[in-house]
């Protein structure tokens, strides 16, 4: 059985049924993506556009002041958009390091090795596809320098506090001491604002979160009927948590190889989270986990921060 398989079995078995939106990344859906964060409503990915435009200089110095030389991990490169401005930074300051952009998705990394050769012909590339910390694994096995770790767009928030804590332990355990990383956090702010950004009114949340369905069907054999299922998101401003779910709208069996699920009207599935959190948690975040917060960068709103941290 396919690890896919394995866990959609195990999501849709489970009481409170649940999917894990690493899988929302094959070639539709990384689209997708890429139309949600063009969408108006959509902040994070313009904040820290906007920090990896305007701060560059400072990004690339305090690396530099930091560490002698290092090779950069990017986990969950995407398009690097944000990272290819430091990239460029770095390059055009003759610094000498190799370039590990780690994605869950295959189609990313192909991308990624046609397209950044064109626009950083300097650059010294080796994508890797797979899960963040098996990859690291594969980068520390290429690389014997201290290591810079980028973890933007807020890809932390996909797991609710506790899990975040397990994972920065985790890194850490993998990493030396002086060795950097730049973790993206998406900050608690007004809760509409948080909302309209995973209730886009064009309706690409809705079919990003859709797209997973689609792919369990296209995949895995199964027979879900889209239109049965309602998007859901919501945010509690209280702990931060923003969730996705797809709701079934009306009394259903669904088939997935041999496995028969029943969905009752109004039964939901919990799709996604995208933890917001205040700079205080994130602070504690890197003090419990290993590590010290060296800087914070913040946009000009003050909604998203790049924190910097280095390994104890
Ligand atoms: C890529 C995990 C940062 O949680 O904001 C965007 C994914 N989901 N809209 C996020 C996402 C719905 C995004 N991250």
């Amino acid at each position: 059985m396919s690890q896919f398989l394995q866990d959609v079995v195990q999501g849709l078995s489970a009481r409170d049924k649940f999917l894990n939106s690493k899988y929302f990344y094959d070639q539709k859906g990384d689209k997708l993506f890429q139309q949600i964060m063009a969408c108006p409503e959509y902040y994070p990915t313009k904040c820290e556009m906007e920090i990896f435009i305007q701060q560059t200089k400072q990004l690339a110095s305090v690396l530099i002041n930091h560490v002698s030389t290092f090779d950069i991990v990017e986990l969950g490169a995407g398009d690097a958009s944000k990272s290819i401005h430091l990239l460029n930074e770095l390059l055009q300051n003759n610094i000498t390091f190799t370039y590990f952009p780690v994605d869950i998705s295959g189609n990313v990394i192909n991308l990624l090795h046609e397209e950044l050769p064109k626009k950083l012909p300097a650059l010294q590339l080796h994508g890797l596809n797979g899960e963040y910390l098996q990859m690291l694994e594969k980068a520390k096995a290429a690389s014997d320098k201290t290591k810079v770790v980028l973890f933007l767009g807020g890809n932390i928030g996909n797991v609710p506090l506790e899990k975040a804590g397990l994972f920065c332990n985790r890194l850490r355990q993998q990493l030396s001491p002086g060795d950097l990383v730049l973790t993206g956090f998406d900050l608690k702010k007004d809760p509409r604002v948080v909302l309209a950004a995973y209730n886009d009114k064009g309706g690409y949340t809705r079919c990003f979160n859709l797209n997973l369905l689609k792919r369990i069907n296209d995949e895995l054999g199964g027979n879900f009927i889209l239109e049965n299922f309602a998007h859901y998101p919501n945010y509690d401003a209280a702990t931060g948590a923003c969730k996705s779910y797809l709701v079934s709208t009306i009394n259903q069996q669904v088939q997935i190889e041999e496995s028969s699920f029943s969905f009752a009207e109004g039964e939901p599935i919990f799709m996604e989270i995208s933890q917001k959190y205040t700079v205080e948690q994130t602070d504690d975040l890197a003090n419990e986990n290993g590590f010290t917060p060296v800087k914070h960068f913040f946009d000009s709103k003050g909604w998203f921060l790049d924190a910097l941290w280095q390994c104890v």
